[in-house]
């Protein structure tokens, strides 16, 4: 799974760090004392807010001269999401010293894993200009993760949990579908997303983020990626545990899992213009445009509502 350039990508960093900073060695140490104690740990010990997926933990060092070259004309020296190209985009940047994140598979609240991080520079956050780091060695990346934890005190003072569990996925089918429907409804997504799903209900134009600034709730009918993830799974999630610092609540005290998943099925209805034009490659082009009658009509016929 590990690439023979990531590994002595790591070997590499580590012993650099080692030479470098004597504070480093502390690491280590820190790793087994965690092992061995981790309940009497005293959290003030913790600084050092250890990164690590698989077998590969983050570079402090590594990930600062990383941060300073790719990530700090957006988010800025101090994390704090206001960089010099800040002004100019929409959505802003993430402060990352406010410690609050969309794409978790964590609880409503609170911090995300390292593994989500690790995902969401992967992935890049569509519809906006956060890119993917994918280019990055999984080593960069996790060097990375490990830097950014440090603007924001929570990493060191929480723990990323509860993770919301995702059960198996039952086989979708017109029962599924209806429940579903009926389940969008009560919950009131449309208020914000509309009947339709088109990012068009009642309360659209009224929503602020947590730094009071506009936002849009996702039009589902172009079908555009998620943010944080496009599988059924991604999805399951993402309503589950909400977009924490967007009015896109949390859905976990309110549906069971089985409902969860009707939500799910319906909702891939919505989308249905994606797997169209998935196949023609039109869905990036005019994204807004596309969904019609010819999909009110299609979702008519599938769920049988008006
Ligand atoms: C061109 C500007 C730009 C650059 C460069 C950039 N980002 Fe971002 N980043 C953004 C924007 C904008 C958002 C907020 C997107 C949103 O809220 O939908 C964001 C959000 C994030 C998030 C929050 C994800 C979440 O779940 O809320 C993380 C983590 C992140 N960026 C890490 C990085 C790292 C690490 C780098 C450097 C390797 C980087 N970004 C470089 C623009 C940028
Ligand atoms: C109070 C308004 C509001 C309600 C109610 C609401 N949403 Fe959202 N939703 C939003 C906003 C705003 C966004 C866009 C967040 C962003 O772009 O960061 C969003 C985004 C989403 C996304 C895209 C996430 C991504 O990763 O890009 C999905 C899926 C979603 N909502 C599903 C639902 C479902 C299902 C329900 C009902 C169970 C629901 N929403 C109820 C406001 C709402």
């Amino acid at each position: 799974m590990w690439t023979e350039r990531s590994i002595e990508h790591e070997k590499a960093s580590r012993a650099r760090v080692g030479r470098l900073r004597p504070q480093a060695f502390r690491l280590p140490v820190l790793a087994i004392l965690a092992a061995i104690l981790p309940a009497t740990l005293p959290s003030a010990v913790c600084f050092a807010q250890q990164t690590r997926i698989g077998n590969v933990t983050g570079s402090l060092k590594r990930g600062k001269e990383l941060y300073r070259r790719y990530c700090v004309g957006c988010h800025g020296v101090l994390g704090n999401g206001q960089g010099e190209n800040a002004p100019y985009l929409d959505p802003r940047p993430r402060d990352f010293t406010a410690g609050v994140f969309k794409c978790r598979s964590t609880d409503t609240g609170h911090i995300p894993t390292d593994m989500d991080l690790y995902e969401t520079l992967g992935r890049g956050l569509h519809a906006s200009a956060m890119p993917s780091w994918f280019p990055l060695t999984r080593q960069q990346r996790i060097d990375l993760i490990a830097y950014v934890k440090t603007f924001s005190p929570r990493f060191h003072e929480e723990k990323p949990e509860p993770v919301v569990p995702v059960p198996p996925e039952p086989p979708a089918s017109p029962e599924s579908l209806n429940r579903g429907l009926e389940i969008f409804k009560k919950m009131e997504c449309a208020k914000c997303h509309g009947l339709s799903g088109r990012g068009d209900g009642p309360s659209a134009s009224t929503l602020t983020d947590s730094k009071d600034r506009p936002i849009v709730p996702y039009d589902f009918t172009t079908g555009e990626r998620f943010k944080c993830g496009q599988t059924n799974q991604d999805l399951y999630r993402i309503f589950m545990t909400g977009l924490d610092g967007t009015p896109m609540p949390s859905y976990l005290k309110d549906l069971k899992p089985d409902q969860a998943w009707d939500l799910v099925h319906y909702l891939r209805t919505l989308q249905m213009n994606y797997e169209n034009s998935a196949n023609n490659g039109a869905v990036k082009t005019s994204p807004a445009r596309q969904p019609g009658r010819s999909i009110r009509n299609a979702l008519r016929a599938v769920s049988g509502s008006k």
